[in-house]
This record gives C-alpha cells, sequence and structure tokens, in this order.
C-alpha cells in the first residue's frame, strides 16, 4: 500500500538539499517562523536543527527533498487523519476543481458548502454551523456567538490550553504559553480567567458574569492531556447553573483522533472542528446548538461575521470525502491506538503515556533531543506539553502494525542510548 513503508534514510537528516532549501528560506521568512530551530538548539546543545524539506507525501509516508522516506507520527499537525494525499480525498477535489473552485461565501453559496453542514450537524447533533478557514477561525466564532448569545463577555479557559494565534483564541491561551501572548499582551483584553485544566470546578456564582468555557476535552499540544473522569461533565454543570455557554475545541482530539467522531460524548453549546475535518485541505467548522447560533439574528445583507473563503468548495468537497473515510478509518485508530499504548508503557525510559486513541503523550527524559534523534531514524514526531516534556503521536489512522512496532523499537533505541 502506498504511504506503508518503512524508514528509509539515504543522506544525513537534514541532507544537502533540505540544508539549501532552508538557507533560501531563511533570507526571506519572517525570522520569528525559524526561531524554533534556534530554540531547540540552543536546549539540546545540537549543531545541526535544520528541519527538512518535505517534498511528497502519501498515507503515512513523507519523503523530503533529499530522499530519505520518513514515517510521520504527526500527520502534519493532526491534519492527515485519513493519511496524506487520501485518494477518496483527492478525487473529489480534482472533480470539484472542474466544476466550481470559488463560490461567494455569505453571498451566493454552493451545493458543497450546503451538504457539508448537512452532514456535519447530523454527524454532531447540533443544528447551525459557521464554517472558516482555520481552527482559530473556528474558535473565533464559538467566542463571539457566546457573547452574542449570552450578553456578557468573559470566557474561562484553562492552563495549558492552545485555541491557536489569532487574537481571539490568542487572548485564552493557557497562561503558561506566556512566550506566545507577552507582545500582545495589552491588546488581549482582561475578559479571560482561567482555571486549572482537570483542577477545582468553578461553582455558578463564580460564573455568573462568564459568556462561555473555553475547553478542550483532551488537551492537545499541552500534553494530550486528559482531564479526570467526571470533570468535563461537573464542568457542563456549573456553566450550566451560571447561563454560561460550554465550548468544546475538538479541532484536535475530534474527527475520529481518539477512536470516536469526538472525544466528548457530551453536547456542548458549540464545537469547534478543524485540522483533520478537510483531509489536509483547509477547513473549519464552529457548530452549535440553535439556541446559541440563532441569536446572532437573521442576516439583513452585509452579515457581520463572514470571510472571503467562507466555505470554499474545494474545502467543503475534500470535507465531505474525509468524513466518509472516517467512518471506515476511526474504529481502526482505537485499535492501533490501543495496542501503540500498550506497547509504549513497556518501552524502558518511557515514564508515562497519556491520551487515548491515536492522541498520545509519551513522557520521557528530554523529548526535545529524542525527536531529533529519532528524525534521525526516520520517524517524524513533535514534542508536546508546558515544558516539552513528551512527544506527542498523532499518526494518520491507517499506521500499519510494522511502523508502528519499527517507531517502539526506535524509540528503545534512542532512550537505551541516552540512559
Ligand atoms: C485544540 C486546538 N485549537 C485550535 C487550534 C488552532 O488551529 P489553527 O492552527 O488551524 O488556527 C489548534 C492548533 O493546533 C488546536 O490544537
Amino acid at each position: 500500500m502506498p504511504g506503508s513503508a518503512l524508514p528509509s534514510i539515504v543522506s544525513t537528516v537534514p541532507g544537502p538539499q533540505s540544508h539549501a532549501w532552508v538557507d533560501r528560506l531563511a533570507q526571506h521568512e519572517c525570522p520569528a517562523i525559524t526561531a524554533r530551530r534556534a530554540r531547540r538548539a540552543l536546549q539540546i546543545g545540537a549543531a545541526d536543527t535544520d528541519p527538512i524539506v518535505w517534498a511528497e507525501a502519501v498515507g503515512q509516508n513523507v519523503t523530503d527533498v533529499d530522499g530519505n522516506v520518513f514515517v510521520d507520527l504527526t500527520a502534519g499537525f493532526g491534519v492527515a487523519a485519513v493519511g496524506h494525499r487520501n485518494p477518496a480525498v483527492i478525487a473529489a477535489v480534482k472533480a470539484q476543481c472542474d466544476v466550481l473552485v470559488h463560490a461567494m461565501g455569505d453571498a451566493f453559496p454552493d451545493p458543497r458548502r450546503i451538504e457539508l453542514m448537512d452532514t456535519l450537524a447530523t454527524r454532531t447533533a447540533m443544528d447551525r454551523v459557521i464554517l472558516g478557514t482555520s481552527g482559530s477561525d473556528a474558535v473565533d466564532a464559538a467566542v463571539k456567538t457566546a457573547v452574542v448569545a449570552t450578553g456578557r463577555h468573559r470566557i474561562l479557559a484553562f492552563d495549558g490550553a492552545y485555541h491557536g494565534l489569532a487574537f481571539g483564541p490568542l487572548a485564552s491561551l493557557g497562561y503558561l504559553r506566556h512566550t506566545m501572548r507577552q507582545p500582545f499582551e495589552r491588546l488581549l483584553g482582561t475578559h479571560v480567567t482561567w482555571a486549572a485544566f482537570g483542577g477545582a470546578l468553578p461553582d455558578a456564582t463564580a460564573l455568573s458574569e462568564f459568556a462561555a468555557v473555553l475547553v478542550e476535552p483532551i488537551q492537545g499540544r499541552g500534553g494530550m492531556r486528559e482531564p479526570p473522569a467526571g470533570w468535563l461533565a461537573g464542568l457542563h454543570e456549573a456553566a450550566r447553573a451560571a447561563g454560561a455557554l460550554v465550548i468544546h475545541d475538538e479541532i484536535y482530539s475530534g474527527c475520529g483522533r481518539t477512536g470516536k467522531f469526538l472525544a466528548s460524548e457530551l453536547r456542548p453549546d458549540l464545537l469547534c472542528l478543524g485540522k483533520a475535518l478537510g483531509g489536509g485541505f483547509p477547513i473549519s467548522a464552529c457548530l452549535g446548538t440553535a439556541g446559541a447560533m440563532d441569536a446572532w439574528g437573521a442576516s439583513t445583507g452585509a452579515a457581520i461575521h463572514t470571510q472571503t473563503f467562507l466555505g470554499h468548495p474545494i474545502g467543503c468537497a475534500a470535507a465531505l470525502a474525509t468524513l466518509d473515510e472516517l467512518d471506515r478509518l476511526t474504529p481502526i485508530a482505537a485499535i492501533t491506538g490501543a495496542s501503540l499504548a500498550a506497547a509504549l508503557r513497556e518501552v524502558p525510559g518511557v515514564s508515562q503515556v497519556t491520551g487515548r486513541g491515536l492522541m498520545l503523550g509519551v513522557h520521557v527524559h528530554n523529548a526535545l533531543q529524542v525527536t531529533h534523534d529519532l528524525l534521525d531514524r526516520g520517524y517524524i514526531v513533535l514534542p508536546c506539553g508546558e515544558r516539552a516534556e513528551a512527544l506527542g503521536l498523532t499518526p494518520p489512522y491507517g499506521l500499519t502494525g510494522a511502523q508502528a512496532q519499527g517507531f517502539v523499537a526506535a524509540l528503545t533505541d534512542v532512550l537505551q542510548w541516552q540512559r
């Protein structure tokens, strides 16, 4: 099967072609983007921390510009859940390209957008949808809806949270992500209050001025962290009693990542989806109950919330095909995730495996160095957690047994050298 290969490393990692491309990139890209490599070099004392430059990807495999083949345990930030260049998604996009590439957002819709909203609403038991192109868009739409629906403006968010870097979501980033907020602090307002994720529940009186509680049912970038059993239900109860809405940010944890379409079975007032939804094409959705969304009132002409690419036909066609593929692949994610987690727990040097399905946090000493060493062996992983204390594994759901075993063997080898 294309995309099921084990790693094949034929040059240094990164190789000469990657270096050449990165030299060129460094000439024009804003330095804030490349700074992460400098930070990692500083932290792990490595001389060579240039990234590999991706040339091609299919299924679970990425090939770089030097011809090295990697197994992608990130699915490209959790996006390629149905595999890179999934054939059904590509076929749907090609067919859509032959008929309509761009419609007109809030002014003139098209059939794919309408079909996608029908499908999403049915699948999530929600009533209404606002489409966007990024996860940040979906969170923005949810926060704005909560403000419109409640007439309040305060938001409760959680430590370790990540909701995107546009101004709306940035304000709600967990306070331990201070570096991302710090330059913009004065523009972020004072409407967000943070509580401990999985910690003491707020009482209804404390929430009485709040428009919404914004929460990831499982924190992704925050370390694949699950709250204790019953905590989310308690949060719902407190919010309801206070008249505040509950927003579930399932941008990372949704679309089958945990082995079910959604990580939480509780029905929120607003639900954000993105990342994997478009099978690699940028599309996101904020879904809501009629009670929450209808507070916007009917458009009288100039929409007060929209964007140029709202409900982009290519993204919608890709999402419809992705949702079909997810029906087939999500049960597999549950099984593969359980066996991968069990195998990882046996690896000497792994102190803890958190998360569910194929959304796993593997706690190891010096995760940044381990990430680097795994790349040398052909496995792409990202660090996660507030202090980069774990490896975040969010592979495509088609990860094969051989690829999973190969990764476990590579990790065992890396950790053995560390000790
Ligand atoms: C839980 C969560 N919400 C929101 C976002 C932001 O999505 P985007 O980067 O597409 O704006 C992310 C991205 O990692 C995320 O993990």
